[in-house]
């Protein structure tokens, strides 16, 4: 069975909980988008770890993992994580496999990424991460990114480097004017990197093939979320790969025809970090109220997330795109102790009522929710095992989600840790 777990809202679902719970009956599990902007949370026996890059069935001793050629890969962020888990007693050797084809994040990329953003003004910026993977991606698509591969022959890449650091020098000097980089520096740090990265790399579309062939169960772990997909999402302000499920067959080399499910990780309310408009978020004193009980803050930037109401126009949106086949609803226990419950159905955009997401931002900045209210619950449901364990009114909630959103839920989570989940 090959699965792919993908975030329904603005990243931060929980998607590292549910892949931690699904790679125990998957051999692979398979990162395809993104890079260290994504940071995703395990909880297990009281320990916690926070990855970025390296997928999150990395915990079970025996699981296999791999870094598709979608995923851009800085190798400061991947050793660094590498020595993270070393200390935690978790070895990758053998076990952690890159695509080659994966482009490299360079220091340039992180300093152009925020010499942009810090030249944005107040409403422009797009409160990225900082870690450079917007000016990475830009380089892929205008075909002047470094790859794994390159890093092969150092004669190539020298070449080859010095095209892309009189390029970025062109930039950074008449654009930012800021000191250019150096070259020498840059080829240097190639030399730094080279060995230890390429014991990684390999032809990982032809290892996820003949793995499948094989009756190799493989996991698919998305990063960020819909609405941050770079066609998809609130354009302009979201990421720049394809965070849906397309980003999955392009970002890893397999074939649609190779995937059996698609599971949708939808947090019970909504949360967004970074810029960008959220039609659905809480007034003041509420966001603090969640912010604090669900502990809203960025996995990697540790910035607050903003919080607002579940959105059903957004969450139909993804249903539609990446076709979930399921949901897992997490953080449930959150929203216990609200007296009511609110909903976004529809939308009032300049006096016209719509129940799907409009594409201009222009548009989707001055929607305007349209709510139900549901009765709240005030039992603390982080104990409950099973569905009949939670409250009538938390029940009634996710009966609602299911028909809004015309997607069954699977799994419901409640807490934080490995065992706090229900299956449905
Ligand atoms: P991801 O990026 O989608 O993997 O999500 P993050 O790890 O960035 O953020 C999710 C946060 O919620 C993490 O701190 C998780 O430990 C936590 N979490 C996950 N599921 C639950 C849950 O059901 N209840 C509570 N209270 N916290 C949860
Ligand atoms: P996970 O995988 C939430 C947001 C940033 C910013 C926008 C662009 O943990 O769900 P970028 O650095 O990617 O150019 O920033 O995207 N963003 C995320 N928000 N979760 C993430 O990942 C995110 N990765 C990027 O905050 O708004
Ligand atoms: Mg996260």
């Amino acid at each position: 069975m090959n699965r792919i777990l993908i975030g329904a809202q603005w990243g931060d679902e929980g998607k590292g909980k549910v892949i931690d719970i699904l790679a125990a009956k998957s051999d692979i599990v398979v990162r395809y988008q993104g890079g260290p902007n994504a940071g995703h949370t395990i909880k297990v026996k009281g320990r916690k770890f926070v990855l970025h890059l390296i997928p999150s069935g990395v915990l079970y001793s025996k699981k296999i993992c791999v870094i598709g050629n979608g995923v851009v890969i800085d190798p400061d962020a991947l050793f660094e994580e590498v020595k993270m888990l070393a200390q935690g007693d978790i070895e990758v050797r053998n076990r952690l496999f890159i695509s080659d084809q994966a482009h490299l994040i360079f220091p340039y990329h992180r300093l152009m990424d925020q010499l942009r953003e810090n030249s944005l003004k107040k409403g422009k910026a797009i409160g990225t991460t900082k870690r450079g993977i917007g000016p990475c991606y830009a380089d892929k698509m205008a075909r002047v990114g470094i790859r794994i591969c390159d890093l092969r022959s150092m004669s190539y890449l020298r070449q080859r480097l010095a095209d892309v650091v009189k390029d970025r020098n062109a930039i950074l000097t008449k654009v930012y004017k800021v000191q250019p980089i150096s070259f020498e520096k840059t080829f240097a740090y190639c030399q730094k990197i080279r060995s230890r990265l390429l014991e990684f790399a390999i032809d990982t579309p032809k290892y996820l093939y003949e793995s499948s062939k094989a009756g190799k169960n493989i996991l698919f772990e998305g990063a960020q979320g819909t609405l941050l997909d770079v066609d998809h999402g609130t354009y302009p302000f979201v990421t720049s790969s394809n965070a849906t499920v397309g980003g999955a067959i392009t970002g890893s080399g397999i074939a649609p025809t190779f995937i059996d499910r698609i599971i949708g990780v939808v947090k019970a309310y909504t949360t967004r970090v970074g810029e960008g408009p959220f039609p659905s978020q809480f007034p003041s004193k509420l966001m603090e109220q969640i912010q604090k009980k669900g502990e809203e803050f960025g996995s990697t930037t540790g910035r607050p997330r903003r919080c607002g109401w579940f959105d059903a126009v957004i969450v139909r949106h993804a249903v539609r795109i990446n076709g979930l086949d399921a949901m897992a609803i997490m953080k449930l226990d959150v929203l216990s102790g609200l007296k009511n419950l609110k909903i976004a159905t529809a939308y009032r955009i300049n006096g016209k009522i719509t129940r799907d997401y409009p594409h201009a931002i222009n548009e989707f900045s001055v929607a305007k929710p349209i709510y139900e209210t549901m009765k709240g619950w005030n039992e603390d449901i982080t104990g409950c095992k099973k569905w009949n364990d939670l409250p009538v009114n938390a029940r009634k909630y996710l009966k609602r989600l299911e028909t809004l959103t015309e997607t069954p839920i699977k799994m419901v989570s409640v807490g934080s840790q490995r065992h706090q989940t229900i299956f449905l």
